[in-house]
């Protein structure tokens, strides 16, 4: 089921204001692992913050600099790495996190995307005249490249504790399977 992988860690992957943040904390606590933000770490390695990059470099730089760090990720283990909205559209990013990681995807819709963003700022995507139409429009165009991580949990009516659990069990799960290969 797993191939030629080494599951060593989790990616949390999905659309913005789906959790993937808090979710990870709480799941990295559970695992005891160390909680990895690639958002942060495309800060770090371009010296700005993301809506800088936008504004300046562009967002065709942005995917740019997802790709770079995958690099790092390849060499991490006992990690959560959650991800931005955005990282695992090419699917060359999916595959690549899935040599080393258990992809999971959480999911939402997009009028609760809607009320876990709107008092935010710091989405550039998300500043448009009319975000909850943008919001539609993107999660049905990324639809298909979400559908291709290992595991989809609905986060709608689900508490953080309760996707964290649900995470955990997968992943535990596949070390599993992955033993006994
Ligand atoms: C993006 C999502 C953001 C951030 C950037 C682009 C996207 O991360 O990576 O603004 O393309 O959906 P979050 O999903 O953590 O908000």
């Amino acid at each position: 089921m797993y191939g030629n992988r080494h599951i060593e860690n989790v990616a949390l992957v999905g659309f913005m204001g789906t959790g993937k943040s808090t979710v990870g904390r709480r799941l990295a606590q559970m695992l005891e692992f160390l909680l990895v933000d690639a958002d942060h770490m495309i800060e770090r390695a371009a010296g700005k913050p993301i809506t800088e990059i936008f504004e300046k470099d562009g967002e065709l730089r942005f995917r740019e600099y997802e790709f770079e760090i995958l690099e790092s990720i390849q060499k991490m283990k006992n990690t959560v790495i959650s991800t931005g909205g955005g990282f695992v559209v090419p699917p060359q990013n999916m595959e690549l996190l899935k040599q080393n990681c258990l992809v999971v995807c959480l999911w939402a819709s997009p009028e609760k995307i809607w009320s876990r963003v709107a008092h935010q700022s710091h989405r550039p995507l998300l500043r448009t005249s009319d975000p909850m139409e943008t919001i539609r429009e993107l999660l049905n165009k990324r639809k298909e490249s979400y559908c291709r991580a290992d595991v989809m949990i609905h986060t709608d009516f689900r508490l953080i504790k309760e996707v964290a659990q649900q995470a955990c069990h997968h992943f535990q799960a596949a070390r599993r399977i992955q033993e006994k290969a």
